[in-house]
């Protein structure tokens, strides 16, 4: 029986049982099967930090179709099972000239978490993607769809993280991409590497966006990690008026309600980019990112990430939150 859980983190954790299902049928048949026993759904493992092993039985989606749906002049509307990785699923609209998904290139993890995890990069969410999510019930197999309005999308959250945590399993996300491209280069220096660039593609974009992450971004499969550790903080106009009086030089971002600081920024500042607490480490490129140097337990990164947070909170008076699902 298999039970080892997949994570990019690279840690070592165990459930009961881990099922893959590959319909929406089976998944029906699992769930009416497992009434009773603890169950929890994942994806690929690159948003969870397990810090023990799971007492129940762990689901994962094999959904792996995918298919235009719907067209329109300017648009297509395109149906993708929830067990796709996301890249390939990029890949694929890029190949057909779909665009939009460019942004999002190398994100790791699967379409289900796209759409539970409103992931985003270079100013793209995957809100502005979506425009329904196709989902069972986790409690009684029954259907239902959630239009992108119903869904509560708000900076790497959504009502399937909230209200409705572990109620539903994705099965389906149906996104509206281009036929026409429009560049969405406002994000850092996308538009000093790209916007001079005559007869610029999606295609380009998304190499440049690569290229930016391999080079910025460790590799799970090299240095286990699960992308950004921590969320970028919001804090209230005059809380950043206060903080930018004694550090001029702190990048930040205006937002609907405050003002938003780079987390990875007060991590640097508080001295722990490149150093490590045993085998668990700050990544020597990126602040933001919590690495397993090898051999890390979930116990040793989740101490790691309390000594930052307590760190940041003692300079600044902030309070920095994991993006990461602690288990
Ligand atoms: N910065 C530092 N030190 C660091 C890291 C960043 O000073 O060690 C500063 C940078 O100089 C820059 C600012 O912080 O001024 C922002 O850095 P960056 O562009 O690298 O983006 P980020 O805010 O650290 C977010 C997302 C990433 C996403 C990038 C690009 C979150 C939690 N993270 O990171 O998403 O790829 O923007 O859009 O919002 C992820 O969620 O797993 C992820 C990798």
């Amino acid at each position: 029986m298999y039970r080892k859980i997949q994570n990019t983190f690279g840690i070592e954790a165990q459930a009961d049982r881990v099922l893959e299902y590959r319909t929406e049928a089976e998944l029906r048949t699992f769930v009416s099967v497992l009434a009773g026993e603890t169950v929890l759904h994942v994806g690929a493992g690159s948003n969870l930090l397990f810090t023990r092993d799971f007492k129940g039985v762990v689901l994962h989606s094999g959904i792996r179709l995918v298919m235009p749906v719907h067209e329109d002049a300017e648009h297509v509307w395109v149906k993708a099972g929830a067990g796709i990785t996301w890249d390939d699923f990029v890949a694929y609209t890029i190949a057909r000239g779909w665009s939009g998904a460019e942004n999002l290139s190398l994100i790791p993890g699967e379409v289900g978490a796209s759409a539970v995890q409103n992931i985003g990069a270079y100013g793209v969410e995957a809100k502005d993607l979506i425009e329904w999510v196709d989902c069972i019930s986790l409690t009684d197999g029954s259907s239902r769809r959630f239009v992108v309005g119903e869904c509560q999308y708000g900076y790497r959250t959504s009502i399937f993280k909230t209200d409705l945590k572990g109620q539903y399993a994705v099965t389906y996300v149906t996104y509206r991409l281009s036929k026409q491209f429009v560049p969405r280069l406002e994000y850092g220096n996308l538009s000093s590497l790209l916007a001079e660039k005559p007869g610029l593609t999606a295609a380009d974009v998304r190499r440049t966006i690569i290229d930016i992450r391999r080079e910025k971004l460790p590799d799970p499969k090299v240095l286990g990690n699960a992308g950004s550790f921590f969320m970028n903080p919001v804090v209230s106009r005059q809380k950043f008026e206060d903080l930018w009086a004694l550090y001029p030089q702190m990048p930040h971002y205006d937002v609907e309600h405050g003002v938003k600081i780079p987390a990875g920024w007060l991590i640097e500042q508080c001295g722990w980019k490149g150093r490590s607490l045993g085998p668990a480490g700050v990544y020597e490129k990126q602040a933001l990112i919590l690495v397993n140097h090898g051999g890390a337990t979930g116990a040793d990164i989740l101490r790691l990430c309390h000594s930052i947070q307590h760190d940041v909170a003692e300079r600044f008076d902030i309070l920095i939150q994991p993006e990461v699902n602690v288990l």
